[in-house]
């Protein structure tokens, strides 16, 4: 019992052992995010509630399934959730979306909060919050938290990258919100990085530093 769901078909393991390989390009670790952000939508949503719709077909009537309930919505955590978003809505284009400014401070590991912007009507929608790295958790806590302080109950959290203590944590924070990640990885280090991992996701992907 880990605490997370981990999505471990085989295109998802190829491309993330891609992205943590220390000589893969920025282009190409950006590339490599989109394609497995696609993978990792299609198992957070595979047991999304459907109804049937009645539709004509060129031939005749049926009914048909549709998914029920309101557009769903994706809460980016930024900066580095905005490299899982891309894919995602190629995925569901009609998702609404969230956007939740957070750093981590370096020295304290505690996230400050710099924008937040999120649709309306959370509550009645599934609202599935992206970042690529839950290491401390502190991060995914507080974009949780700030999200169900403006209504949503229905929460899920997906990553490429879990730690251990991070899923221990966030489990305790967020009993309810169930996580899925692409892989658990052993610990975290002494400042507060996944280890093995892939090291500072936002700057692999923008070519920060
Ligand atoms: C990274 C990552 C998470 C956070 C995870 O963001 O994208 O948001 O760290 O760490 P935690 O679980 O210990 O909170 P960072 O703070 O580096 O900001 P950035 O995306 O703007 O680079
Ligand atoms: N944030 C990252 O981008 N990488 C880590 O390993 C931990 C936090």
């Amino acid at each position: 019992m880990t605490g997370a769901t981990v999505i471990d078909h085989p295109l998802v393991q190829h491309k993330l052992t891609h992205m943590r390989m220390k000589d893969t390009s920025t282009q190409g670790f950006r590339r490599l995010l989109r394609e497995i952000s696609v993978l990792l939508t299609y198992e957070v949503t595979r047991d999304l509630p459907i109804a049937p719709m009645e539709i004509d077909t060129p031939l005749q009537p049926m009914s048909a399934p549709v998914i029920e309930g309101k557009k769903l919505v994706f809460a980016s955590v930024l900066r580095a959730g905005n490299g899982l978003l891309e894919g995602m809505l190629e995925l569901v284009p009609a998702a609404r979306v969230a956007h939740i400014g957070l750093y981590r401070d370096p020295e304290t590991l505690q996230p400050v909060e710099y924008y937040f912007k999120a649709p309306d009507g959370l509550a009645e929608r599934l609202v599935v919050v992206v970042d690529p790295m839950l290491a401390t958790a502190n991060s995914a806590i507080a974009a949780v938290q700030r999200l169900k302080d403006r209504g949503a109950t229905r929460l899920r959290f997906l990553c490429l990258l879990a730690a251990p203590e991070g899923i221990a944590k966030f489990n305790e924070a967020h009993p309810d919100v169930p996580i899925y990640t692409a892989a658990i990885d052993e610990r975290l280090n002494e400042k507060g990085y996944i280890v093995p991992g892939l090291g500072d996701a936002g700057d692999r992907m923008y070519g920060t530093k």
